[in-house]
């Protein structure tokens, strides 16, 4: 979506801020096609850039990464991928650790069982090594950092990956899974009100808490939802990316995907993450190019996953342009924030689905997700009867790939005027591969609305932003799937998303539903009473994680998912479904 914010203010901060070279403003499309380092391998894209200096979190483990862990079923095997960069390795072990969210300290060995030559769809490496490693039986069900170590050309070497690996006790054949989008960090749009620019909101601008020294005082909104979705405990979590901005000056990458990276982290389930325009933007002035910094941040723009052998998703990155046609000129403003898929990525997604069919039981669920919907195209949405939109698709037509200045220029203007939605090449392409291979499933974001469309029986959904411009209100969509159908993705009758604040009511700040604990949360009680209020106009079921100091306990309410000692502590969950608008206390007692 594009900013409504006073462009020419921000433009003329920044103008004044960052010296930009004449020669690149005139004549910046001479080298474009060199640097396209095309799709799946963005390293190609930015090796000249000097000026960027990012703390990558994608290293030697390529597979699984945060961005698309791994859910494994405990005495399964699972296969990783690490590129050892060259090294000869050998002495392999390999560890689950508790994450962030855990009170507890225990470990799981993963026996390695094999180490063979390997390859990765998204990384160029000639010294990929497939490591499969058992999930030993005695493995609580939980969500896990993975750590590797092995032994590189004499020395021992160690990459960790947070929350990339969730080990189950089965797959459930009847399963959740939530779908996030456009959460927008580090946007100003937070801060005022849309329907008036030059605002600024006071309600507002403390959800966004834009940049406030207390991290935990930042982003409220987002918190806000990331809390909710916990309590929720879905089995898993799709974003469809516009996670931060992107737009406000030329170097904000280095901050805020290291934020957005640090805010996900708060999430306590498996989440599958691909990029939208915002995460994506090359900005010509510092040659800060989004695509880099996604691989090393969330490592490949699009992958597949499955959930046992219910499920079967694929997420793919539908900002797939030519780095020029993704360039701001010398300046914040950026011309092209529109959808397309190339070739190759559509290619991969095609073989990708061929590959499922050959294994897909009957009753799985097939799911894509991306930013943009393929369904709004510009082409037949933009007036055809604007002399200027003829003028623009003609001009497309006669150059693309990447698009001549003149065209981005002219496309930039119209998108301000008509918005860009699926703006470029393959949407109808990538709707017959679709069909052709049985999606149920389309899920995106983009509009910041809820929407939800039917056709040739694929479902397609758009969530609206959890962001404080979302409409018709901040939210998440809740899918529930029973009996290989996906039997509900609405909160209402409209097809709205769950919202997250009470009412919808961003400005009075309260959740729409919560969870309290009585006394600390960490283990050290022997007696806990959580309670849990529901301001939701529906019932609401909920999983709350609760640590006790070893021993023998009860649960006055709700049912017992969990229950083991570790390490001195007792970690239980309790399901419990609350009626609308009111609230259920759950006592433990030993
Ligand atoms: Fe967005």
């Amino acid at each position: 979506m594009k900013s409504w914010l006073n462009k020419g203010l921000i433009l003329l901060i920044v103008l004044s801020l960052i010296p930009i070279s004449v020669e690149a403003l005139e004549s910046p499309i001479s080298s474009a096609g060199e640097r396209d380092g095309g799709i799946g391998n963005s390293t190609n894209y930015l090796d000249a850039a000097p000026n960027i200096s990012v703390d990558s979190k994608v290293n030697q483990i390529l597979y699984p990464l945060f961005a698309t862990p791994a859910i494994k079923k405990k005495g399964e095997t699972l296969t990783l991928k690490i590129d050892t960069q060259g090294k000869t390795a050998g002495e392999w072990n390999v560890k689950l650790k508790q994450t962030n969210h855990s009170s507890l300290t225990s470990e799981y060995e993963l026996p390695v069982q094999s180490v063979k030559e390997g390859q990765s769809h998204w990384k160029d490496s000639s010294s990929i090594k497939d490591v499969t490693v058992q999930i030993p039986e005695g493995t609580p069900e939980k969500l896990y950092d993975l750590e590797v170590t092995y032994t590189g050309n004499g020395q021992r070497i160690t990459d960790k990956q947070p929350h990339s690996v969730k080990v189950v006790d089965g797959y459930k054949k009847d399963f959740t899974f939530l779908h996030l989008t456009d959460t927008h960090i580090g946007s100003p749009r937070n801060l005022g009100d849309p329907e008036d620019p030059t605002s600024t909101d006071p309600d507002l601008a403390r959800e966004a808490g834009m940049w406030n020294p207390d991290p935990e005082k930042r982003w409220l909104y987002l918190q806000k939802a990331i809390k909710e979705v916990n309590l929720k405990n879905p089995d898993f979590v799709v974003v469809t990316g516009d996670l931060m901005y992107g737009q406000m000056n030329p170097q904000e990458y280095i901050y805020e995907y290291e934020e957005t990276y640090k805010m996900l982290q708060k999430l306590n389930v498996p989440v599958y993450i691909v990029p939208g325009n915002h995460d994506y933007y090359a900005q010509d002035a510092t040659l800060a190019d989004g695509a880099k910094y996604w691989e090393k941040y969330f490592g490949p723009q699009y992958f597949s996953f499955d959930y046992g052998p219910y499920a079967h998703f694929i997420g793919y990155n539908s900002f797939d342009w030519h780095k020029y046609d993704r360039s701001g000129h010398g300046t914040v403003s950026v011309p092209t924030w529109g959808g397309q898929i190339r070739e190759e990525q559509l290619n991969w997604v095609k073989q990708d689905l061929q590959k499922n069919a050959e294994t897909a039981q009957k009753g799985q669920i097939r799911g894509l997700f991306s930013h943009h919907n393929p369904l709004w195209r510009d082409r037949e949405i933009w007036p055809q009867d604007d002399p200027e939109v003829q003028k623009y698709w003609k001009q497309y037509d006669e150059k693309n790939n990447p698009q001549s200045l003149d065209t981005l220029l002219l496309g930039e203007k119209l998108g301000i005027k008509y918005d860009q939605q699926w703006h470029g090449e393959n949407a109808q392409e990538l709707i017959d591969v679709m069909k052709n291979n049985h999606v149920n499933v389309s899920l995106h974001g983009h509009t910041h609305i809820d929407n939800v469309t039917k056709q040739d029986g694929i479902l397609y959904t758009t969530t609206t932003a959890i962001e404080l411009t979302g409409k018709p209100w901040v939210g998440f969509r809740n899918f529930t799937v029973n009996d290989g159908q996906i039997s509900s993705y609405h909160y209402d009758e409209s097809g709205h998303s769950i919202p997250v604040y009470e009412n919808g009511d961003t400005k009075g700040g309260v959740m729409s539903y919560e969870a309290d604990y009585k006394y600390a949360n960490d283990g050290s009680a022997s007696s806990q009473e959580a309670t849990v209020t529901n301001r939701l106009d529906k019932p609401l079921t909920v999983t709350v994680p609760i640590y006790m100091k070893e021993g023998k306990y009860k649960a006055s309410n709700g049912t017992i998912k969990q229950n083991y000692p570790s390490d001195g502590k007792q970690y239980l969950e309790i399901e419990v479904t609350v009626p609308a608008n009111s609230a259920e206390t759950i006592t433990i007692n030993q």
